[in-house]
């Protein structure tokens, strides 16, 4: 092994720094490890939250929904299974990649801090958590509006890496990112799974412009961004076999029905996900089986559905070679590495800021 660079003998010993106060403090929760924090962001309440997001979604024309609101703790469980069937290839490819080639990351970059934004259960993340943690203390800081799948994730981690300390910390992307200055450097980000292109473009220019404005010149993005490619290959990942997909995307119902008070009957609604050629994205939606009206106690609202509507719940772009680069470099960021597999069904990006 190398021998460490200046500063980082400091955080091999004694007890991490304190996360200073401030007017938004968010809550921390203690936890029987001490390795572990978790920390709520503060957000209106999530109900607040969504009953704005879900009465504006389904007001509009064609009706929308964020995306965010699938992962409850049965959503994420379904999430998860997503991610085994074996039409959803992002996962396991992303996770070849990682295999092969996190020990060129890690040794890039040595970060002293890994922040992961939408980290769920970390899975692949471990890939590089293992190697990062084999020969110093390294704090992982993963943000999810999943507060269980955190804590999961987090109890797993700790137990399989002794060098780990984990600030885990609970809400949206975006608030999360601002309290990501007061980790050590060198800093390593990661964005996987392909959720950058659960993004719409401009979105996506503005939360990587924010990601490359918070990092110092040590520090490095990693982004896993799934490719466009042979549209069977596409619409299968995203209508499996088993249905399990249909089932994640007809939970944002139930959570509705269970939140606010809602009367959705899942019976009604079919689960229709498609590459649109046009946006190079898939889209998901769900479709009304017949004319229906919804009601939403606690919004007060009533929904009408034609036979045929749909509610667009998510989109998930694919990129090219080129698009991505074009994205990159909108954000302010710099392509230090391109790593993919042959058949370029899914790319992992390591970036520096400009
Ligand atoms: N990175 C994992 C999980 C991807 S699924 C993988 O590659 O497999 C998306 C994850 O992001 C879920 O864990 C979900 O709870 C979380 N998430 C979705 N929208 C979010 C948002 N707006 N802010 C924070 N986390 C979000
Ligand atoms: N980030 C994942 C993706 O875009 C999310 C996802 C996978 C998803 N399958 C889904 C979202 C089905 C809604 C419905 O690939």
């Amino acid at each position: 092994m190398t021998a460490p660079r200046p500063g980082q003998a400091s955080r091999q010993h004694g007890p991490r720094k304190a996360i200073p106060v401030n007017m938004n403090r968010p809550q921390i929760q203690q936890h029987a490890d001490e390795r572990l924090r978790i920390f709520n962001l503060p957000q209106d309440s999530l109900r607040a939250t969504l009953a704005n997001d879900v009465r504006t979604g389904l007001s509009a024309r064609p009706k929308r929904l964020p995306p965010k609101y699938f992962y409850d703790e049965h959503g994420s469980q379904l999430f998860d299974d997503i991610c085994a069937t074996p039409e959803y290839y992002p996962t396991r490819t992303e996770r070849r990649l990682l295999e092969i080639h996190a020990e060129e990351i890690v040794r890039l970059c040595r970060p002293a801090t890994i922040i992961e934004f939408g980290s769920g259960t970390a899975a692949k993340t471990e890939h590089l958590l293992e190697l990062a943690a084999s020969d110093a203390r390294i704090d992982f800081v993963p943000i999810d509006v999943s507060e269980q799948t955190l804590a999961t994730a987090a109890e797993r981690l700790l137990a399989d890496y002794r060098n780990l300390s984990i600030d885990a910390w609970v809400g949206d992307y975006d608030a999360g990112l601002e309290h990501m200055h007061r980790y050590p450097g060198p800093r390593l980000f990661l964005f996987l799974g392909g959720s950058i292109g659960n993004f719409e473009e401009a979105e996506a220019v503005a939360f990587l412009s924010r990601i490359a404005a918070s990092m110092g010149p040590g520090d490095y993005f990693l982004l896993g961004a799934d490719r466009v490619k042979d549209e069977t290959v596409l619409n299968a990942a995203y209508n499996d076999a088993k249905g399990v997909t249909a089932r994640f995307n007809l939970n944002v119902l139930r959570v509705i029905n269970r939140e606010l008070d809602g009367e959705f009957d899942l019976n009604h609604f079919n689960h229709d996900a498609f590459f649109n050629h046009e946006l190079d994205r898939i889209e998901m939606h769900l479709r009304a089986n017949r004319p229906h009206n919804v009601a939403i106690r606690a919004l007060d609202m009533e929904v009408e559905f034609d036979r045929g509507e749909t509610i667009m719940t998510e989109i998930s772009r694919k990129f090219t070679g080129d698009s991505l680069r074009q994205t990159f470099r909108a954000a302010g960021l710099a392509l230090e590495n391109f790593y993919q597999p042959d058949n370029e069904y899914f790319s992992l990006a390591l970036a520096r800021r400009i």
